[in-house]
């Protein structure tokens, strides 16, 4: 196949068969990582719908679902000043990468929970900067993170999460060192499922 015409398509069935042969985590993430490199090096990989901004925050376009929630695809698109919060992904898997522009991302590790209080313990694990074709996993307990455009340019990053990811943790610091007060966060979609296999 053309390197340069791996579509979206191709990466929905290679995720499929990945999470159709195995069922570790970690296995998963490796392997997806690949083909989501793969996918951003492609022409045009994104959907000319699912590459609108929004003004009010980074814009969140729901590309595919599997039918039996093993991974969902996103098209994030990132104004200048979009930031996230502090976040973790509701338990799941993650893979990520930047099609166009450059992203700043500060990483977090889970060390601690405190259910009965509302809050965890995490530590800080580094900043790193990714510039455009470059990806980055996701894998609990380093699963939480802070996501911030860099430039002024109009950021375009696809994301792969073990399952379709409605809502998940933000963390806000308290003045204990490295402890966090946890709040629940629901997450929609800007635009559904673009394509159907
Ligand atoms: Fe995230």
């Amino acid at each position: 196949m053309d390197e340069k015409n791996y579509s979206l398509k191709d990466l929905v069935n290679d995720i499929t068969q990945i999470v159709e042969e195995t069922e570790l985590d970690s296995e998963r993430v490796e392997r997806t990582e690949r083909y989501v490199s793969k996918f951003i090096q492609s022409e045009n990989p994104i959907p000319i719908e699912a590459l609108q901004s929004d003004k009010n925050q980074y814009a969140r376009h729901s590309l595919y679902r599997d039918p039996q929630d093993r991974f969902e695809i996103l098209a994030l698109i990132w104004e200048p000043g979009q930031r996230t919060g502090l976040h973790d992904h509701d338990g799941t898997w993650g893979v990520e990468g930047i099609v166009t522009g450059r992203m700043r991302i500060h990483n977090y590790l889970q060390m601690e929970s405190y259910p009965e209080d509302n809050k965890v313990k995490l530590s800080y694990s580094g900043t790193m900067n990714l510039n455009a074709l470059s990806t980055g996993e996701l894998l609990p307990p380093a699963d939480c993170h802070i996501l911030q455009p860099e430039g002024n340019d109009t950021v375009v990053t696809i994301h792969v999460y073990g399952k379709q990811l409605r809502h998940f943790k933000v963390f806000k610091s308290t003045e204990e060192d490295n402890i966090y007060t946890v709040h629940d966060h629901p997450v929609g979609y800007t635009t559904e499922s673009l394509i159907t296999i």
